[in-house]
């Protein structure tokens, strides 16, 4: 999604600029752009297609735009074309307004017949032309200065929006406004730092505001002021920021996403540490009782993407450990349902960024409908965070591979406490049986360490296979809930065609796919389904198929059937996603390399979809 930076203070803003825009990248763009100013001189734009290196060639690094007043926006389309005249940063004619947007301005073209009929005319296909004529128009006609036109905007503007934006005759200042989309403030002495994400503002302070929703803030040299919607001043708390600036640095490794595969054992370490507590599942941080998990009849898993199949893997596991009904959904469906939801449900919220617009909405939806939300949340103050009546914090740091690792399996330890905590509040499980499990979930760091150290075997086997064009990943139970992230990894990273199936399910169709050598993975971690899920590679073998297997230490007949086998530590039945899922994430990772692929950013994706 689009990423906004902004800088006020006393340096030549633009290499400031276009180093938050580098810290960025991650969310994915098309084209770029800057605008700086100086008190004394008019507000300079300049914009590029593609990557950030052709806008820094263009300023030649930033050297050639004066001003110590400016912001900066990586953009990926949404309406209009990627292309120099789509980019942000946009203007009014005059240039006295100028900003960038990050958002979907959904009235837009209702908005701009308005426009047109006060004789304003449009040179790009962007929604945000449209919002910045807006707010310039209520300069015009209502002379209350910006943070009046933007307010009187936004009661217009339907849709997310993360806005900032510079005035011509306010010289000193940058406006933000948001609703729906983040939006970040960091303030120093003499300066203040605006981003859409943390990681851009860590060089410069860790002390950070989260705009609030519908709040617009004036930032100065140093200081910054918020408003509400009816221009009323707020008071915004300042929060500070745990994650240290190595976290969001490569450290040696060749992507950010090798780096947060090699990390997983310590994201799941701190998440289980931060919620078992002297031997015991401790959930008091989340404002969750033991009363709640009681009560609750009905658990609803919702989330995007990965989020989505760490709440199949969890929909297993809570149900057969703590036996209540999950059921699980996907955002964007879950949101246009008119779900039945009763008081005595949970709705469960799963993401990383806490931004996500479909979760964001159905968490939303949820709270309307008066069901109590708990959000698994990685981003500290994100807006799902902020707006969930119970949060658990994934402790895995910042995550910028588009392609989810560590936060994944961070939200998986936190499923597993909860079925956990939930199992035994319920009678489901005795205290034997719960420190047990407890002492499987400790194991779990040390057992992936251990998968990680296998990982040469996996490389040779992704050069091998860099040609693949189809793959089917299959499993049953909790191993198809593995196989289906294995594959989204595939399809996300390496551009591979796959598809994951319930193990079972693929005679009914799906079989006639398979031709000699299409690539087949094969995952049977849990013991029970192991001669089943078997009999269905044999399936596929006696059709061609060349096969991976994917299995626990000791079920070496598997060696009969598979070509080629990865085997994974004995752990509990509920866990094994943990250690099973590594070895696909990095089948995923050394294909795409081995096919000279953009690893970290792959094509068309963002890290963190803000816009439906
Ligand atoms: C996974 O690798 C993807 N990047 C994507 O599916 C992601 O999990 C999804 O967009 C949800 O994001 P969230 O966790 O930030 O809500």
């Amino acid at each position: 999604m689009c990423g906004i930076v902004g800088y006020n203070g006393s340096e030549q803003a633009a290499p400031i600029l276009l180093e938050g825009l580098s810290r960025l990248e991650y969310r994915g763009y098309d084209s770029a752009g800057l605008a700086v100013r100086n008190a004394s001189t008019p507000i300079e734009i300049v914009k590029a297609k593609g990557r950030l290196r052709v806008l820094a060639e263009k300023t030649n690094d930033g050297e050639a735009l004066h001003g110590t007043c400016g912001i900066g926006h990586t953009r990926w389309a949404t309406h209009g074309e990627p292309s120099e005249n789509n980019a942000h940063p946009h203007a009014s004619d005059d240039r006295t307004v100028v900003g960038v947007h990050n958002g979907i301005i959904e009235n837009y073209q209702e908005l701009k017949e308005k426009l047109l009929r006060h004789d304003y005319v449009f040179y790009s296909d962007t929604d945000t032309e449209v919002a910045l004529k807006l707010i310039h128009y209520y300069m015009g006609k209502y002379a209350g200065g910006p943070v009046d036109s933007i307010a009187r905007a936004m009661t217009r503007i339907r849709g997310s929006y993360a806005l900032a934006v510079m005035f011509a005759e306010y010289p000193d200042e940058i406006f933000v406004a948001r609703k729906d989309s983040p939006m970040v403030i960091g303030v120093t002495d003499g300066a203040c730092y605006i981003a859409s994400d943390v990681p851009a503002l860590l060089k410069y302070t860790r002390s950070v505001y989260y705009i609030g929703n519908q709040q617009i803030a004036r930032l100065g040299k140093g200081t910054v002021s918020f408003f509400d919607i009816d221009r009323e001043p707020v008071s915004v708390e300042q929060t500070e920021v745990k994650w240290d600036a190595e976290a969001a640095e490569k450290g040696g490794f060749e992507h950010f996403m090798i780096k947060e595969i090699h990390e997983q054992p310590k994201a799941v370490r701190d998440t289980l540490h931060s919620l078992i507590k002297e031997d015991h599942i401790d959930l008091s941080g989340t404002g969750l009782t033991d009363e709640d998990l009681r009560k609750y009849e009905r658990i609803h898993i919702v989330a995007c993407g990965s989020a989505y199949h760490v709440g199949l893997a969890g929909q297993y596991i809570i149900e057969d450990l703590a036996r209540m009904p999950v059921r699980v959904e996907l955002a964007s469906e879950f949101r246009y349902r008119n779900p039945l939801l009763t008081d005595r449900d949970l709705v469960i919220v799963i993401s990383q960024s806490g931004e996500t617009a479909d979760s964001l909405a159905a968490l939303r939806l949820a709270k309307e409908k008066g069901i109590e939300t708990l959000g698994i949340i990685n981003v500290i103050g994100s807006s799902i965070a902020r707006e969930a009546d119970h949060v658990l914090y994934t402790l895995a740091g910042p995550e910028i591979a588009v392609a989810t690792t560590k936060a994944y399996s961070a939200q998986l330890a936190a499923v597993y406490v909860l079925a956990v905590q939930a199992a035994l509040i319920r009678g489901c499980i005795d205290e034997e049986k719960y420190k047990e499990l407890l002492n499987e979930m400790e194991q779990l760091p040390a057992k992936m360490e251990r998968v990680l150290e296998d990982k040469e075997r996996i490389q040779w086997f992704a050069a091998k296979y860099s040609n693949a064009r189809d793959m089917f990943f299959i499993g049953r139970g909790i191993d198809y809930a593995i196989s289906m992230e294995g594959s989204l990894k595939m399809k996300e990273i390496s551009y591979v065609h796959s598809e994951a199936y319930a193990a079972g399910e693929l005679k009914h169709g799906t079989i006639s796919l398979v031709e000699n050598g299409t690539l087949v993975v094969g995952v049977c971690t849990q013991n029970h389904l192991f001669e089943k899920t078997r009999s269905n590679m044999v399936e596929v073998k006696s059709r061609g198929a060349y096969l991976m297997g994917l299995t626990n230490y000791g079920n070496y007949s598997i060696e009969d059937t598979a070509d080629f086998t990865v085997y994974i530590p004995r752990t509990d039945a509920h866990f094994t996603t943990s250690l099973a899922v590594i070895p696909l994430q990095l089948l995923g990772y050394y294909l795409s390399v081995a096919r000279g692929l953009n690893v970290d950013k792959p094509r068309n994706l963002a890290k963190s979809v803000t816009v439906e």
